[in-house]
């Protein structure tokens, strides 16, 4: 048997969380006030800081893609399925369906991991439909295979809405369900973990 220190957040997985939870904040705003701008609205500043933040997305989000495979604390695994989790699934529904109690689950429960993998795979969809709107003329192609333009637009748009409805739930569930971990989320905190 052994025992082995652990990291419940590591400094870096929380430095890149921080840091998405600012540019989801200020791409959701701004790209509110692209969609529904008011009169007098300054839109140069608007559009250039939804240009400027969209860049952080990515890049924040490459960076960490890449830890989480090859950094010293890589925590790939933790967001995989396997077949525990399977069994797991429908204990968690109705866990949070007040209908039974909270299954035995490893680091993340099985739709934590649904909503991690999710949001990610959004934010491609998001930087690319983006990028279409960004270079409408260069990416006229890509641009067609949405159906157009427009269709471009409303998708990028809708995403908005599901990365609301998602932020939303995660919100939600961290100040009922994992308090604890909202503030692991600050100061990080050491596990003991046993393994035999
Ligand atoms: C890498 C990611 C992203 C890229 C490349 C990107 C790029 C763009 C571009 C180029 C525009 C059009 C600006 C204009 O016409 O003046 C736009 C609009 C918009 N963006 Fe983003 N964006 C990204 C992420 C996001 C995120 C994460 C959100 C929301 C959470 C968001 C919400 C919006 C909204 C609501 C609009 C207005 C769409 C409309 O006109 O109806 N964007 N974005």
């Amino acid at each position: 048997m052994s025992s082995q220190l652990d990291l419940d957040h590591p400094l870096f997985q929380r430095i890149s969380h921080w840091i998405n939870l600012i540019n989801f904040l200020f791409l959701g705003i701004t790209g509110w006030f692209i969609h529904s701008p008011y009169q007098g609205m300054p839109m140069s500043l608007v559009r250039n800081l939804h240009f400027i933040f969209m860049y952080l997305l990515i890049i924040n989000g490459i960076v960490r893609f890449y830890y989480s495979f090859f950094g010293k604390h890589k925590d790939y695994d933790t967001f995989f399925f396997n077949s525990q989790d399977l069994k797991t699934t429908w204990p968690q529904i109705k866990y949070y369906l007040f209908l039974g109690k909270h299954p035995k689950t490893g680091k993340y429960n099985p739709l934590q991991k649904m909503a991690y993998i999710a949001l990610p795979i959004m934010a491609v969809v998001q930087a690319v439909t983006g990028f279409i709107l960004y270079k409408p003329v260069q990416l006229a192609s890509l641009a067609d295979s949405f159906g157009g333009l427009a269709a471009v637009r409303g998708f990028h748009y809708l995403l908005m809405w599901l990365f609301i409805a998602v932020i939303a739930v995660h919100l939600y569930l961290v100040f009922t369900a994992a308090y604890e971990q909202f503030l692991f989320m600050f100061f990080g905190k050491i596990r003991k973990e046993k393994s035999v």
